[in-house]
């Protein structure tokens, strides 16, 4: 249990969710989110041990990435998928324009990156095999981490959302680990609002409804799945 950090800073906002954000800031954010996700949050095993077991090599899988910021993690797994000799058909959606933007200016890709909430594709009907969100649920409200649970089990069969666990330690690592690195960027700042806005495992287990499970795959990482 986080000793300093007691209590998830809910009040904190990220500088990257503020409007008026620099947009060079921004964008320098968006391209180094490849780094920070290879280093810290896990996607290369969580696809072994989850997704690549549940593919074959007889139809077309489809996914969902939910708040896609700079789109590492969607593409990294595109390319792992593609290595293994499986098809892949992947959304990522995100709200903010300016993810939308940034997806814009980037080589074109198979995938389909669109400025849309889980809301609207629920009223759409669609469903996808994988419904999976990276350092989605620490901006969330308590309330919006319910609706993203009940829009993610509409939508898909297997979810995996991933993100940081608050711990004390984290913080100092984090700041430690990053200060150095990631200059002109939010990556720092950001990262530590972060960690502090973050659930312990404990927490999110009692917001998410029954059905549910929270894990914790690495020190200071917490995973809510359904459907595994
Ligand atoms: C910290 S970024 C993480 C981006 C990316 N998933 C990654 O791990 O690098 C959080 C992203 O979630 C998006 N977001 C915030 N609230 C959202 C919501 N309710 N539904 C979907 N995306 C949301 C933000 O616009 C932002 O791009």
């Amino acid at each position: 249990m986080p000793l300093v950090l007691r209590r998830r800073a809910a009040h904190l906002r990220e500088r990257m969710d503020d409007p008026a954000c620099e947009p060079e800031t921004l964008r320098a954010t968006y391209t180094r989110f490849g780094a920070v996700n290879r280093l810290f949050s896990g996607w290369r095993t969580l696809y072994h041990r989850y997704l690549r077991p549940r593919m074959g090599s007889d139809r077309v899988y489809s996914l969902l990435d939910v708040g896609f910021g700079g789109g590492d993690i969607p593409r990294a797994l595109l390319c792992w998928a593609e290595r293994d000799g499986l098809r892949l058909r992947i959304k990522a959606i995100d709200p903010d324009p300016r993810a939308a933007e940034f997806a814009r200016s980037l080589p074109p890709s198979p995938i389909s990156f669109e400025q849309v909430g889980t809301a609207e594709l629920v009223q759409q009907g669609v469903r996808f095999d994988f419904i999976i969100s990276n350092h989605l649920l620490h901006h969330l409200s308590d309330a919006e981490v319910t609706q993203l649970c009940q829009d993610s089990a509409a939508l898909g069969s297997v979810v995996l959302h991933n993100d940081i666990a608050r711990a004390d330690l984290a913080y100092l690592g984090f700041a430690a680990l990053t200060t150095p690195f990631f200059r002109g960027s939010l990556i720092t700042p950001d990262g530590l609002t972060s960690v502090r806005r973050a659930y312990t495992p404990p927490e999110l287990r009692a917001v998410v409804p029954s059905g549910w499970r929270v894990s914790r795959p690495y020190p200071y990482r917490l995973l809510l799945s359904y459907g595994l």
